[in-house]
């Protein structure tokens, strides 16, 4: 279900949030290409998905400060205001540790926080990006299928070689792939 905002002349509102993984650099092409199609694109970061990527890349291509802190500088209460200005949330790339940490409610950190905070009402979508073993243990398998339980939709990982050299599943969706289910999702 969308939300009404900034429908009339298709310019969305997308939060992307990105946690600790090798492949969070594709978060920079697909912001670029969101943000070409004419969407306000929000990222927002675990600290650990900082190791992978930095803030300047994210911030250039979107035009927006990079938002980290559960505590800012700020009169604003970040993850609310966040999770309200919303039409979609994206985890991408979503870590083993971010997915459990949803999958417990815990609100530790921003990008948990504004999971809770937004509560499903605007779509919540989730893209896994992991070592084969680390997505198919019955920890993350249960995880995965508790949040979308729960209403979030999971981006099906690719199959291909993995940046540990191994081959299988767990290649976070390309940056074209998820791109497409956007257009489609806004019309
Ligand atoms: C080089 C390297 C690559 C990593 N890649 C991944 C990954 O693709 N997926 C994943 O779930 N964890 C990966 N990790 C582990 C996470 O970064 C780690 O669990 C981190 O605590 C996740 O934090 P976050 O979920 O708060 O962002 C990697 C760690 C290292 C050192």
């Amino acid at each position: 279900m969308l939300k009404e905002t900034n429908a009339e002349n298709g310019s969305r509102h997308i939060l992307l949030c990105l946690s600790g993984s090798i492949s969070a650099y594709k978060a920079a092409s697909l912001a670029s290409a969101l943000v070409k199609d004419g969407h306000e694109v929000q990222c927002a970061a675990t600290e650990s998905a900082l190791q992978f990527i930095g803030p300047a890349a994210l911030e250039g291509i979107t035009r927006k400060p990079l938002k980290k802190e559960l505590f800012a500088e700020s009169s604003e209460i970040e993850h609310i205001e966040l999770a309200r200005w919303a039409d979609l949330i994206l985890l991408y790339p979503a870590s083993a540790a971010t997915i459990a940490r949803l999958r417990a409610g815990l609100a530790e950190d921003l990008v948990s926080a504004i999971f809770l905070a937004n509560n499903f009402q605007s779509p919540y979508w989730i893209a896994p990006a992991m070592n084969s073993r680390m997505l198919e243990h019955p920890a993350t398998q249960e995880n995965i299928n508790i949040l979308m339980k729960w209403g979030a939709r999971i981006i099906e990982t690719e199959t291909g070689t993995l940046a540990c050299g191994e081959t299988g599943t767990g290649r976070l969706v390309e940056p074209e792939t998820i791109h497409a289910m956007i257009k489609e999702l806004f019309g």
